[in-house]
């Protein structure tokens, strides 16, 4: 399974890079706003610290403006991977781009049946958001288990990257159901690292080497 970051923040992409964890990133509007930032400088420092699917989301509605913006996006660097929102011009889009070779992954997914479509139209990636499922009280982990059954049906090479992260479970059920990607804001990351027990144990481990008057 594959760990991407979600967010625009180099230190926090620095930081889960070097903890020899991830895979890729994912970035939209929203995260790049909080940077105060050029889009594609930004991009440029990413792809060097990540050597991975970098998803970059175009802002246009339309498909000559996406394609416009996707192409370019798409020049920074053969890992940047071009994000559309779903709706029929984004899948326009979407069919084009991987007719050209340029890896979409197709956002703002809700429902299995537009990751079927997504699928059908060459995506290379599907997010399906289940954070914000959840938020509206729809279970938002059994959509990600339903396009995982239909892309096994029919072996669709998409990708199901699970997005809208919330805290660790999302990560273990994603796993548990055999989605491709995962990604995690930063603040869920580090989340997983902790365990009372193993923070317990380490604390246990140095006082019995210190009461012992042990030297490495
Ligand atoms: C990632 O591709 C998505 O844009 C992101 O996970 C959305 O998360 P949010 O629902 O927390 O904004």
């Amino acid at each position: 399974m594959k760990f991407f970051i979600d967010t625009a923040n180099i230190e926090q992409i620095k930081a889960a890079a070097s903890w020899g964890v991830l895979d890729g990133v994912t970035t939209n509007p929203s995260l790049v706003a909080k940077e105060s930032r050029d889009y594609k400088e930004l991009l440029n420092q990413i792809v060097e610290i990540v050597d991975g699917p970098i998803s970059a989301e175009v802002v246009s509605e339309e498909v000559d403006g996406m394609l416009r913006e996707a192409r370019d996006l798409a020049g920074i660097h053969s890992n940047i991977v071009i994000k559309v929102p779903f709706t029929p011009d984004g899948l326009r889009v979407t069919k084009t781009l991987s007719g050209e070779g340029i890896g979409v992954n197709v956002t703002l997914i809700f429902s299995p049946l537009q990751a079927l479509m997504a699928a059908k139209a060459g995506a290379r990636f599907v997010s399906p958001f289940v954070g914000r499922l959840d938020d509206i009280s729809h279970q938002g982990m059994d959509i990600v288990n339903d396009i995982v059954t239909i892309y096994d049906n029919y072996i669709f090479e998409t990708e199901v990257l699970v997005a809208s992260v919330r805290h660790p479970l999302h990560v273990l059920e994603a796993a548990l159901m055999g989605a491709d990607v995962a990604t995690i804001p930063f603040k869920v990351l580090k989340q997983m690292f902790k365990h009372p027990l193993t923070d317990i144990g380490i604390e246990k481990f140095l006082a019995d080497w210190r009461n012992a008057g042990k030297k490495m």
